[in-house]
This record gives C-alpha cells, structure tokens and sequence, in this order.
C-alpha cells in the first residue's frame, strides 16, 4: 500500500516515515525541503515539489497509486506567524487546498492532518478534551483551525474521511539515534537548552517567569516524536479499516514547567544550565496538558518513550553526535 508523506522530511515527518517503513508501507515523501532535509529519509521514494506547485502534484498522483496522505508539511513557527500572518496562510492554507483538491481528483479520500494544541489558545480547563472550545490566538493556530473546518466541510461533501492528530509539545529524537530534530532556526525548549549546553548557542533565554503557575514558568506537554509516529500509524490503520474522521489529542497528559524541563536536563546531562530571565513570548500560554484517553480509546495508543527523561536523552544523544 502507497502512501504519500508531504513534508516526510521534517522533524516529525521523517521519525512516521521510518515507522511506516517499519510496518510495511510503501511510502513516497514529498518534500520541497525549504526546512526538511533529506538526512532524515531513512528509506522509500523521495520527491522533491512544491504543494503551491499543483502540476506537480498532480503528475505525483498520476505516477503513483496513493492510497492515503500523511499530511506534515506546514511553516510552524508561532512567532513568526504574528510578524509575517499572510505567510502563514497563504502558504500553509493554499498548500493543504492545492493537496486536498488533486486528492479528490484522483479519487484518494484517506487523510492524516497534523495538527496542534494550538487550535485551543487559552484553554479554560485542564486536561484540554477534544471537546474544548477552539480559540486559536496566533497566525499559526488559526492556520490549523481553518484547515480543520475545511476537512470536515470535505468529509460531508466529498466523503473525504480523516483524522486530525492535535500534537502538544513534540520532543526527544529516534531511540536508535537514526535521525532527530533539526529546525533551523532553532525555537524549542528542549533542543535550545541542549545545543546551549554543547557550545552552540550563545546563550539560552527562559521567557517568562511570571506565569500563574507554581514556580512561574509555562507548563508544557512534552510528547515523544516516536510515540507521535506510532499514532500516525495507528490512526492511517484505523481510517483504513473504518471511514469515521476524527480530531484526536496527541499528549502525554503530564506537564512540566520550563524550570522544571532545565533541572531534569541538568540532571541527564550532568551539566549546569546557566539561563537569562526574559519577558514572556508573545502567544506563549501559562498551561498546555491534554488529555489522551481518545487517542488511547479511538487508537489504541500507549505511550513508549514519553517518560520526560527518555525524552531529554534521546534528544541529548541525537545533538551530541550531530
Ligand atoms: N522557551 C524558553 N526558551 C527557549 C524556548 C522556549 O523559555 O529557548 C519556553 C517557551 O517560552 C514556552 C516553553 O518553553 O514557555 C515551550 O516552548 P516551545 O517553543 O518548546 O514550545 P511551544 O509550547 O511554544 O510550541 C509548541 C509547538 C508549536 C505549537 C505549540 C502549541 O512548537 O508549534 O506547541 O501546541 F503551536
């Protein structure tokens, strides 16, 4: 069965790709590589195109008989989204429609969409369901929100079936140390103190410390990549088998504060994390912790590697050896 990974070459991206392998999948990414890198392709078909580009896509669904698509690519960056908006939806809006339209031209109704805790915003309450209201408050989550109303308008209209996977924090790397994150620039909380601590970064700025939350610090939920690629796999099986579209939590439903994040990291390392108090991000929220008794009902899914210490040794591993 052929299926097809638009951005398999990013950090989340490529940790499916090697998954889907794993189970069996033929498997062709599709990437632009404006931020993927081919490093991370451990195997399948690669083909270089642009989504904005639906020529190409479409001969891409001409060759080849797709079964399902993997959705991954998209800009990500929060920050950015407020500075620069229009490029955020014109890129990641124009590229999911070019992608859905050739899709249903050529009859191909199985989606995963990556999505993210972002479509919350603010959350009310905690554990976030998949019941809580949908406020996005940046570019970037509203990007996501869109797209998830324009599936479920596909869904009724053109039988489109998918399931929308909402990740929280993505973090750690490969256990076998295969591939692993690689954003340039560089955002995230746990490779930032990482690469700070291997002489890479200057300097390492904690953003906010003035949080309503017990030390101060935004309270994250961190999810391991390779337990996000086993719920990839799950759900594309689970859409195969039943033609019922979803949106579906992907977290571990334990938070951690950044404070806390730079003590477990100093322990793992056995190294001191010097680290420079600065104001909060714009967007950033006090609390993300999702509940994932969907993803564990709807999918089965059991978490392998969230433990947050698998997590910072993986990524530790990873850096150290790039
Ligand atoms: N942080 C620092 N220093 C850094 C990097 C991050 O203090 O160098 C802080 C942030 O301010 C935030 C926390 O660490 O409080 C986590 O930040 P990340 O950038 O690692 O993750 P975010 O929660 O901001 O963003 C992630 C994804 C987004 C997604 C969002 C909500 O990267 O794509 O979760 O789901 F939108």
């Amino acid at each position: 069965m052929t299926i097809l990974v638009p951005g398999g070459a990013g950090y989340i991206g490529s940790h499916t790709v090697k998954h889907l392998l794993q189970e069996g999948f033929d498997v062709i990414t599709l990437d632009n590589f404006s931020s993927g890198k081919r490093e991370l392709i451990t195997g399948g078909k690669i083909i270089k195109a642009d989504l904005m580009d639906k020529e190409a896509i479409t001969e891409v669904f001409k060759m080849h008989d797709i079964q399902a698509v993997l959705h991954f690519a998209s800009l990500i960056q929060v920050g950015e989204s407020y500075i620069n908006p229009q490029k955020y939806f014109q890129h990641n809006l124009v590229t999911s429609l070019n992608l859905l339209e050739v899709m249903l031209a050529f009859n191909v109704k199985n989606f995963i969409f990556s999505s993210s805790a972002a479509v919350y915003g603010i959350p009310e309450s905690t554990p976030i369901t998949e019941f809580h209201p949908l406020r996005p408050c940046n570019p970037y989550g509203k990007t996501k929100f869109f797209i998830e109303t324009i599936l479920k308008d596909y869904a009724r209209a053109y039988d489109l079936r998918f399931i929308s996977l909402r990740y929280f924090n993505a973090a750690g790397a490969d256990p076998e140390g295969q591939i692993g994150e690689m954003h340039e620039p560089e955002t995230h909380l746990i490779p930032n103190i990482l690469l700070f601590l291997l002489g890479r970064k200057d300097s390492f700025n904690l953003f906010g410390t003035d949080f309503p939350t017990p030390d101060g610090t935004a309270i994250r939920d961190y999810i391991h990549v390779s337990d996000l690629a086993v719920a990839h796999v799950l759900a594309l099986k689970k859409l195969l088998q039943s033609p019922q579209s979803e949106f579906i939590n992907l977290g571990a439903n334990k938070g951690y504060s950044v404070l806390e994040i730079i003590r477990k990291t100093e322990e793992i390392t056995g190294l001191a994390v010097q680290f420079i108090p600065k104001p909060r991000r714009e967007g950033d929220v006090p609390i993300l912790l999702a509940s994932k008794e969907k993803a564990e009902q709807i999918l089965g899914w059991t978490l392998q590697f969230s433990d947050i210490e698998t997590i910072i040794e993986t990524a530790w591993n990873w850096h150290r050896k790039k």
